[in-house]
């Protein structure tokens, strides 16, 4: 399959800043931090291959082709070098496009989002839930996912549980089990943590049953260049839960290489 065009927006000036989104949600989910950090970067976030206002072509949805998708993106749009970010999914896609492109990194974010493949029993749970999906549509993924997004004290009335679901169950079936099938069979990533030498941040939340702080940790561990943040009060959706912590951490982050590369 070709790489396609991807519908995205676009704010601010300055230093491009790629924030890619997890499975099943949409650019949308970036809103907050790209109002945050428009201020002072050019705040891209597309929208991945089947989701959001992207094409939901047919096929398997490989990380490494929805990687060749953002490098379309950043050559239509001049762009030769950003800081390219990626939530969960988007962060599996963050790493084929290192694997793919790494001169195009100004600096490697990972946003609870980690390296390792699936393991057996992840990969026949990702099967199941195909096949619920082409039973019974987004609803068995709103069902699967919803338990381990958000952490546990969160108020149940809070609005933005209702903005996850509703993202998710805008996303059509076929790029549900489209991007299931790629993350299923994604490759193993951890040998590229030693190789990402530019400045690279790995944010996650203190209570993320996906991406727990103590693999966050084991991940900087063996990069060059790694930050570590972990925030308060947020398990695998920090940019939703903690909006303000998640943008001033990534603006921190970019800041602090940006005073780095001016000195020396
Ligand atoms: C995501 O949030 O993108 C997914 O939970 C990632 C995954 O299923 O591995």
């Amino acid at each position: 399959m070709k790489p396609m065009v991807l519908s995205y927006s676009e704010q601010g000036q300055g230093m491009p800043l790629v924030l890619l989104h997890g499975f099943p949600f949409n650019s949308s989910l970036w809103r907050y931090q790209v109002r945050s950090l428009s201020d002072a970067y050019r705040v891209i976030t597309p929208d991945l291959r089947g989701f959001g206002q992207s094409e939901a072509a047919e096929g398997v949805y490989e990380m490494s082709l929805l990687a060749q998708d953002v490098l379309r993106l950043l050559d239509e749009l001049r762009i030769e070098k950003a800081a390219i970010m990626g939530h969960s999914m988007g962060g599996y896609v963050t790493l084929a496009l290192w694997r793919l492109a790494p001169q195009r990194f100004s600096a490697f974010g990972l946003i609870a989002s980690h390296v390792w493949a699936d393991s057996e029993a992840q990969q026949q749970a990702r099967e199941q839930l195909i096949g619920q999906v082409m039973e019974r549509g987004a609803v068995a993924v709103v069902e699967a996912l919803m338990p381990r997004l958000f952490a546990p004290n969160l108020n149940a009335e809070e609005p933005i549980q209702e903005q996850a679901r509703a993202m998710m169950l805008s996303a059509p079936s076929t790029s549900l089990t489209s991007a299931l099938r790629g993350m299923m069979y994604r490759p193993d990533s951890s040998d590229l943590l030693p190789q990402i030498d530019v400045p690279a941040l790995i944010l996650c939340g203190d209570s993320d049953p996906i991406v727990p702080p103590e693999r966050a940790e084991q991940m900087a561990r063996q990069m060059p260049n790694a930050t570590l943040v972990v925030i308060e009060n947020a398990a695998h959706m920090p940019m939703l839960e903690q909006p303000q912590a998640t943008a001033l951490a990534i603006r921190n982050f970019l800041n602090s290489y940006r005073h780095a590369q001016m000195e020396s």
